[in-house]
């Protein structure tokens, strides 16, 4: 499987960072905030059409952790606490919390639950297929 680099876009105050490979398409991005989040544009992600505060916020939504935000100000994302556990029916397993993976800090992953993804521990979408 050819595996897509991270992508920055860069912003005023915000820089979002997009992993194609983690997205598993919830569309919680294109959904809160249509004006930065639009797929029918190039580059599909532009920081400077909403205020920082509400790219952040809508980057945070993302439950698979395929989107994360750097602030100018240094400011960053605060994870819930005790971590947050969701079950998706035939889908992955989505935690939100302070998360240490393979001694990677994560805040949101999806993780797959039916053991068919090729990207394990996250989910690929192959339970959707
Ligand atoms: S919210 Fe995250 S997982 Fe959902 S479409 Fe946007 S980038 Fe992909
Ligand atoms: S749960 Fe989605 S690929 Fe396994």
């Amino acid at each position: 499987m050819t595996e897509a680099k991270p992508k920055s876009y860069d912003g005023s105050d915000i820089t979002v960072a997009f992993d194609g490979n983690r997205c598993l398409h919830f569309a919680e991005c294109l959904r809160g905030l249509p004006a930065v989040f639009d797929v029918k544009t190039r580059p599909w992600i532009s920081p400077d059409s909403a205020d920082a505060d509400e790219v952040a916020e809508v980057v945070r939504r993302c439950p698979s952790g395929a989107l994360h935000y750097t602030r100018r100000d240094g400011s960053t994302e605060t994870p819930p606490d005790p971590t947050l556990v969701t079950v998706v029916e035939n889908g992955p397993i989505l935690l939100h919390g302070n998360l240490l993976l393979s001694s990677r800090r994560e805040t949101r992953v999806a993780l797959c639950a039916c053991g068919q993804s090729s990207r394990k521990p996250f989910c690929d979408n192959t339970c959707h297929n």
